[in-house]
């Protein structure tokens, strides 16, 4: 039985200027998780927003919190996004030399851990960290912005971390360039988390609800999870 499917819209494509009514928007569209992505301007080629903005909208919904962390250093702010409401803190495998110690530090504040890895990482990468993660972040295009192309070439590489992965109890989630027209293959490849970003948004707050399910159809249909 495949695992459920979870959508996770990007909040990096929400109206900044109302961040904390989009985030009410998107729970009562239905989204699954809330994905943050935090930038720094330095681990990536963009800057985001951090632990206060974080804290502020946090009471705006009761959904899971997916805080992705594009920065480098990570260990000197992971128990700032715990504290600021974070429930899944995940990490880039290519951040500095001591993933281990960050996603054990992150388990240590309560909190669930996630490994990424970039485009042209290999999964060999996060081999031996699979015990000390609750989720795996494929990213299907290079991060930094969202509105990208999603990289068709990494299915395999999905395929390869769900097999990897087998019965543990590790959640294999995709960001990049996730549209209803994509979700089914990405699905079938083995991901059950489908972050969104652009394909949520477009279109404004009255199209949300229909964005978001109809990435959700797509990829339950190819995956058998609707009768
Ligand atoms: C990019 C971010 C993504 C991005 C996805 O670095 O990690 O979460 O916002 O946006 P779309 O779905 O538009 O590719
Ligand atoms: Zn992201």
């Amino acid at each position: 039985m495949p695992r459920p499917i979870i959508i996770a819209p990007s909040i990096l494509s929400a109206d900044f200027s109302e961040l904390g009514a989009e985030i009410e928007r998107i729970d009562a569209a239905r989204c699954d998780w809330v994905h943050c992505d935090v930038m720094d301007g330095h681990f990536v080629p963009n800057i985001t927003f951090g632990p206060d903005i974080l804290k502020a909208v946090r009471p705006r919904t009761k959904k899971l919190f997916d805080v992705h962390l594009m920065i480098a250093p990570v260990d000197p702010y992971i128990e700032a996004f715990a504290k600021a409401g974070a429930d899944l803190i995940s990490l880039h495998v290519e951040a500095g030399p001591h993933a281990h110690r960050s996603l054990k530090l992150i388990r240590s504040l309560g909190k669930k851990a996630g490994i990424v890895l970039n485009p042209q990482t290999s999964e060999t990468a996060i081999e031996h960290l699979l015990p000390f993660v609750d989720l795996v972040l494929v990213m299907t295009i290079s991060p930094g912005f969202g509105g990208q192309t999603f990289e068709s070439s990494l299915l395999e590489k999905i395929r390869r971390i769900g097999a990897m992965i087998g019965d543990r109890p590790v959640d294999l989630e995709i960001d990049g360039g996730c549209t209803p027209e994509n979700a089914g293959a990405i699905a079938q490849a083995g991901a059950n988390v489908l972050v969104a970003g652009s394909a949520v948004f477009k279109g404004g707050p009255t199209a949300y609800a229909a964005n978001i399910a109809a990435i959700r159809q797509a990829a339950e249909d190819a995956v058998g999870l609707r009768a």
